[in-house]
């Protein structure tokens, strides 16, 4: 497969709504969201608690359906429903969600053992030593440190090479220099894999990071070029191929 056709492979919302029913109160969290994803670009969202970043991740994961609209995988053989690509995406949760019973090794390597991969271990082994964790793959998660640990939940997500990484705060939890190290970390490897990069995120400054981002709950949804931002306005060539036709993103109670 040619890198120009594996990377043209993305994730498209179209219209997509989320509404709740809460005490039976309808809360319709975002509306008429159009967003694409773009393989071997990262994004970043941003936004206060409650403002629907999660909502959102899991809702271009594939990980939750829409209340109304698509999300869809589109790659040069057709449009499919996302949660038929379950094995292209990889989640990175805040609290890590590392099996406690299994050592950082066979954590990594199990994505690849419940897909029949030969040479998980050695797989693992590779991507640990890659997130600087050689000498700690015989630890379980509680004998690790959060950054270990959340190094270990990197790991694991990029070694079945993931077309698409999504990342829910992934530095919530860590120290500034443990954090800043982190988001390079997965920026970086994502970058040399070629898979797409969401990070939901409170830091600014790994926003900027970020190829694109959006900032909830501003309206429309839109992607924002980071160079954009840092050239005060310059023209972003690649903005059409990152956002769909006109967008409105809403909050309203009902
Ligand atoms: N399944 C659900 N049922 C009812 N309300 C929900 C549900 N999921 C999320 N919400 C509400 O939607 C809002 C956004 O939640 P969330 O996406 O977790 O925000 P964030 O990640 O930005 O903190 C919150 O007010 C939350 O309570
Ligand atoms: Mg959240």
């Amino acid at each position: 497969m040619s890198v120009a056709k594996i990377l043209s492979n993305r994730i498209e919302l179209s219209n997509v709504s989320q509404s709740f029913l809460s005490n039976d109160k309808k809360i319709t969290l975002f509306s008429d969201v159009n967003l694409s994803i773009q393989q071997g670009h990262s994004y970043a969202i941003t936004g206060p608690s409650g403002s629907g970043k999660s909502s959102l991740l899991t809702l271009m994961s594939g990980l939750c359906e829409p209340t109304t609209g698509n999300c869809q995988y589109q790659d040069a053989n057709g449009t499919i429903p996302l949660p038929q690509i379950r094995d292209k995406i990889g989640f990175i949760f805040q609290q890590f969600h590392l099996l406690p019973e299994l050592n950082a090794l066979n954590n990594v390597a199990l994505p690849l053992k419940l897909r029949g991969h030969k040479g998980a271990l050695d797989k693992a082994r590779y991507w640990l030593e890659k997130v600087g964790l050689e000498d700690r793959m015989q630890h379980k998660p509680s004998q690790l440190s959060g950054g270990e640990q959340q190094r270990v939940a990197i790991a694991r997500a990029l070694v079945f090479n993931p077309e698409f990484i999504f990342a829910d705060e992934p530095t919530g939890n860590l120290d500034p220099g443990s954090a800043a190290e982190i988001s390079q970390l997965l920026l970086s490897s994502c970058s040399e894999n070629g898979a797409g990069l969401v990070i939901v995120t409170h830091s600014e400054r790994l926003a900027t990071q970020a190829e694109f981002s959006l900032s909830l709950p501003v309206k429309p949804f839109e992607w924002h070029s980071s160079e954009v931002e840092k050239s005060h306005g310059k023209e972003n060539q690649n903005k059409e191929n990152h956002n769909k036709g006109s967008q409105q993103g809403e909050r309203h109670y009902a």
